[in-house]
């Protein structure tokens, strides 16, 4: 969760390591910090808060000119955000600076023993005992030290490290926490992702679990889990600087909201040739499957959500979706009969991982739908299909969510075909709707300023209900999951039909209720269960399709996005719950890219 740069070249760190924590702080940013090589050994500085106050702090530090470093943006996990539980962290005698991000399992047993040993912590977090065991262990050769250190360690890590022994040189390892090497002409880079690096170089080295590495301006090196050297070839990245920076908007979550079409577009449309879905990139027996389990975290979940209704309703093959952080402890009854799909948009998630490594352990084939390329997940699993939403920074959300529904119901159909469970017409009528999709959702982008409106009227609400049945109900999780995040303002998702059996006693005058209209075959159900709140005092907010125009006899407000196929919709009808909870956060102050107590990528349990 937290994110983790190291610099070594010729131009001064501390611009360089600043400017990476900035990019990289949609990871974690509750504190942060940098230790520089310097003339007189290493210098760090490090503090609550974000970026821009150490950026400050930094402004003000005359000892901090070097070349080499490593800088930190942290998401706390062990010892609440003070300055001292910052990264860096400095052995006892100084010569070793360290950036971690991960958890340390055994952090209390190791500390307790170096204790036994006289050397004194500064801190209160597991990051620490690396560090001092670092010194503890040095004889004078970095790398006999940094294995005999993570040989002790278990549980997780991306670990970068300054020693002021070897001026120019950055060391690091890799434990289930992700890592890359970013190569530059006379300079080198680690960084936890490539939004850090991306101005300075396009070539990347992805390091695996149990490798380490050490940079210089002129030479990167790396060894794998048995310590012996080994050769990697960099992967150039195609995306620019561009992709990560908010161009023009006020944040990364309404640019993000607003680039769907277009990624939705390259999502879909390489996919589908001369009226065929082509998956090229999976080889699966689909009849061998007599269960389909989806398990994914958060928003990925919902999108499990939507798969499960439209997998299961073309392929008719009995489909679950769980989160990954219960599926992973319930010893679930799959066997190689069993198609697992993972669902993440960063690669990384902790409980997806572990999940996905369940599955495998008990013989299921895994399929992974991930964003990020060459992420721990895509590596696991069998099969991956990637979503190309580019580089998704806003903590909460958006165009990751609507290419997962978009490549979900790309399987779908494409699994449905292989069964023979899809006639043509049904097959051509499917291969149309998902053509249509960007611009639907581009036209679903128009109630931008209709949305806004809403929310000026209804942010000060205490709680607000989210109501729908079928994929309305998947919808109507992600909608308040997406308000909650970001706007604090509390609020459920309720199967419409479920309301009666005792949440409607929350229902009383005034209470807003978003009522999720778009399921066709259950409008007039879902409209029956508007008229109950709406008899108990509630406001209804309904989201339908255009041609839906009896809602407007329903529902106090509508927004109407364009009729879809019944079974592709979700992906228009997410665009207004998105733009509200935008606008009401907006409305109420909030700092919408990083809100409070989250952050992007979620490496721990
Ligand atoms: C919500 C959100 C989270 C993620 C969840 C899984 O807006 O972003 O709920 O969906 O943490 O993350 P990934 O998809 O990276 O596995």
């Amino acid at each position: 969760m937290c994110g983790i740069i190291g610099y070594t070249g010729s131009d001064p760190a501390v611009p360089i390591l600043l400017d990476g924590l900035k990019k990289l702080e949609y990871r974690g940013y509750d504190s942060a910090g940098i230790a520089v090589q310097t003339k007189d050994g290493l210098h760090m500085i490090k503090a609550s808060g974000k970026v821009e106050h150490l950026a400050a702090l930094a402004a003000q530090a005359p000892d901090l000119e070097g070349v080499c470093g490593i800088g930190h943006t942290r998401w706390a996990t062990h010892g609440s955000p003070t300055d001292i539980n910052a990264h860096p962290h400095m052995s006892a005698d100084g010569r070793f600076a360290i950036v971690h991000n991960g958890i340390i399992e055994n952090y209390l047993e190791i500390k307790k023993d170096l204790e036994e040993k006289g050397v004194v912590f500064a801190s209160e977090t597991d990051t620490e005992v690396i560090v001092q065991l670092l010194a503890y262990y040095y004889d004078g050769d970095v790398r006999k030290s940094l294995t005999r250190t993570i040989r002790r360690l278990e549980g997780s890590y991306a670990l970068a490290v300054l020693c002021a022994d070897v001026p120019g040189t950055v060391f690091a390892a890799r434990m289930s926490s992700p890592l890359i090497v970013g190569v530059g002409a006379g300079e080198n880079y680690f960084a936890s992702d490539i939004t850090a690096l991306i101005r300075h170089t396009k070539d990347v080295i992805d390091l695996e679990d149990g490798e380490t590495a050490e940079i210089s301006p002129d030479s990167v090196v790396i060894y794998d889990r048995y310590g012996s050297r080994t050769e990697k070839a960099p992967r150039h990245i195609l995306w620019d600087i561009a992709a990560a920076e908010k161009g023009g908007y006020d944040h990364f979550m309404m640019k993000e909201i607003m680039e769907q079409p277009q990624a939705l577009q390259a999502t879909i449309v390489p996919r589908i040739k001369g009226g065929q879905i082509v998956l090229d990139s999976v080889e699966l027996d689909m009849t061998k499957f007599d269960r389909i389990l989806i398990t994914a975290c958060g928003s990925a979940y919902h999108a499990g959500c939507v798969g499960r209704i439209v997998i299961e309703s073309l392929c008719r093959i009995p489909v679950e979706a769980e989160v990954a952080s219960e599926f992973r402890y319930r010893d679930a009854v799959i066997n190689e009969k069993t198609l697992v799909i993972v669902i993440s948009q960063s690669g990384e998630t902790a409980d997806t991982i572990a999940a996905l490594k369940e599955g495998k352990n008990k013989g299921a084939s895994t399929l992974a739908i991930v964003n990020v390329v060459g992420s721990t997940i895509a590596k696991l699993a069998d099969q991956v299909i990637y979503t190309w939403a580019g580089p998704e920074i806003a903590v909460a959300t958006t165009k990751g969510y609507v290419t997962q529904l978009a490549i979900l119901d790309l399987f779908a159909v494409w699994a449905a075909r292989k069964l023979g469970r899809l006639d043509d017409a049904s097959y051509k009528k499917l291969v149309k709707g998902l053509k249509a999709l960007p611009a639907q959702a581009q036209r679903a982008l128009d109630l931008s300023a209709g949305v806004k409106r809403l929310a000026a009227l209804y942010h000060d609400r205490q709680s607000i209900f989210f109501i729908g049945r079928n994929l309305d109900y998947a919808l109507a999780m992600e909608g308040s999951l997406k308000l909650k995040e970001i706007s604090y303002l509390h609020s459920e998702a309720y199967a419409a039909g479920e309301l009666k059996h005792g949440t409607i006693a929350l229902i009383e005058p005034g209470r807003l209720v978003v009522a999720l209209c778009c399921c066709e075959r259950l409008y007039e159900k879902t409209a029956s269960n508007i008229q109950q709140v709406k008899a108990r005092g509630a406001t209804v907010l309904a989201v339908a399709q255009e041609s839906k125009r009896q809602v407007y006899g329903e529902a106090d407000h509508v927004l109407q996005v364009p009729d879809c196929h019944p079974l592709l919709f979700p992906v228009t009808e997410i665009i207004p719950l998105q733009l509200l909870a935008y606008y009401v956060a907006l409305e109420n102050g909030c700092d919408i890219d990083k809100p409070k107590n989250l952050a992007k990528s979620v490496t721990v349990e």
